[in-house]
Formats: C-alpha cells, sequence, structure tokens
C-alpha cells in the first residue's frame, strides 16, 4: 500500500479515537497493527490499545477475565471487571493521547461488551449506561466491525491458536458466538457513536484497504 492512496489520512485522524472490533477470528489485531503501521509510514503517530488490558492494573484484570481460574462468575461481575480495566485505560492512557492530538486505535471497546455480556444476557443499554460512567463519556469517533462469518470465525481461533490454549470466551460454544455475531450486526441501530460494518473476508491486504476506504469516505 502506498501514500497515494489515502495521503491525508493521517492528518484526518489527528486526536480520532478510532475503534476495531468484531467476533473472535475476525482479524482485528492483525488489522489494528496493520492500520498504525500505515498511519506511522504517512506521518501520524497513533496509540495503539488493546481492551481489556495495556495497564498494570488492566492486565492483572484481564488475566481474571481470561484465565481458567475464575471462569465461573457473575456475568455483572464479569461486565464490571470490563469496565475496571477500561476506566484504567481510558484514563491513564486513551484520554492523554487525544488531549495531545493524536489517533487512538483500539483493539476492542465498549463494543465488545455489548455483544459478548449481552449475548451473556445482559440488557445492551444497562451496558451503554454503565459504559457512560466507566469510561467518563469518552465514546469513540468511530467503531468498525469487522465481521466474520461465525463458523468461519471459530476455524480461524483454532488455526491460529493450535499452539495455545483458547481462553475463556474462546472457550464459548458455536450458539453464544452466534449471538455475539448478531449483536454486533445491529450495534450500528442502538450504539451512541457512529458504528460501521466491515466485511472480513479476503486477505490481510484487501480487508485492509477496504479499512481505508471506510476512514477515508467517513465524515466526523
Ligand atoms: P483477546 O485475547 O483480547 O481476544 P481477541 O484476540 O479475540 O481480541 O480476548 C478478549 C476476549 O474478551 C474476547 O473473546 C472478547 C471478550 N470481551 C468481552 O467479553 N467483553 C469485553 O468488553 C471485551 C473488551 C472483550
Amino acid at each position: 500500500m502506498t501514500n497515494e492512496f489515502a495521503p491525508n489520512l493521517s492528518a484526518k485522524l489527528a486526536g480520532k479515537f478510532i475503534v476495531l472490533d468484531g467476533p473472535d477470528g475476525c482479524g482485528k489485531s492483525t488489522q489494528v497493527h496493520r492500520l498504525a503501521e500505515y498511519l506511522r509510514k504517512t506521518g501520524g503517530g497513533p496509540l495503539t490499545v488493546r481492551d481489556p488490558g495495556d495497564t498494570d492494573i488492566g492486565n492483572a484484570i484481564r488475566e481474571i477475565l481470561l484465565g481458567e481460574k475464575y471462569a465461573r462468575r457473575d456475568i455483572r461481575c464479569e461486565l464490571m471487571l470490563f469496565m475496571a480495566s477500561r476506566a484504567q485505560l481510558v484514563s491513564e492512557k486513551i484520554r492523554p493521547a487525544l488531549s495531545a492530538g493524536r489517533t487512538v486505535l483500539s483493539d476492542r471497546y465498549v463494543s465488545s461488551s455489548c455483544a459478548y455480556q449481552g449475548a451473556g444476557g445482559l440488557d445492551v443499554a444497562e451496558i451503554i449506561q454503565t459504559a457512560d460512567m466507566a469510561t467518563g463519556n469518552l465514546w469513540p469517533d468511530l467503531t468498525v466491525v469487522l465481521d466474520v462469518d461465525s463458523e468461519q470465525g471459530f476455524e480461524r481461533i483454532q488455526t491460529y491458536r493450535s499452539q495455545v490454549a483458547l481462553d475463556a470466551m474462546e472457550q464459548k460454544g458455536l450458539e453464544f458466538h452466534r449471538k455475539v455475531r448478531d449483536i454486533f450486526l445491529k450495534l450500528p441501530s442502538f450504539y451512541p457513536r457512529p458504528v460501521l460494518i466491515c466485511p472480513a473476508e479476503g486477505t490481510v491486504e484487501q480487508v485492509h484497504r477496504r479499512i481505508l476506504e471506510i476512514l477515508c469516505d467517513v465524515h466526523f
């Protein structure tokens, strides 16, 4: 990908908060890195973060959430742990970077709580209210959901993670992951800020290009 494709994109995204999200196996972590690399090459200085985690407290909470030891837990407790990690991430990293005029690219955010804890039985309106409180009302300028068919997402997880154990969320069944995908697809209708759905099939470069196109076309 050369600079000519989107010469002004890094300037356009300065001070903007962009989230890539989607079901397990949609390839968003790869795309966050690919997009950050592109912005760096074209003059930007993005901050990339991963939710949950990326702070000392957040990493400790992440271990609780994704390890096996505390896999039996109440869904409201689970939601609050994701929100606690996010509250710290917002205050320690995201807000300061945005204030300094940097682009923030986040691998997951409140959209994941809507999809996963929503699939776990919580009301999405309540999740959004809780997120308002936890983040001090910090919402992304744009959320891009990478959409992948649930069966295909599962297959990708198995391939990528054949050497490592699946985490607590990935171990849930296909039915749960179908619900997660359904909520992600409905997100544009109830999320407080803009959400665009991007098909995630094809090569890493093809999906990267689609994301660049979305970012070039969007009006903030
Ligand atoms: P992670 O290893 O970051 O997954 P991935 O590489 O797929 O992004 O693990 C995060 C898991 O936690 C993932 O299965 C989604 C889930 N999750 C929630 O259930 N709620 C949330 O609010 C967030 C941010 C993630």
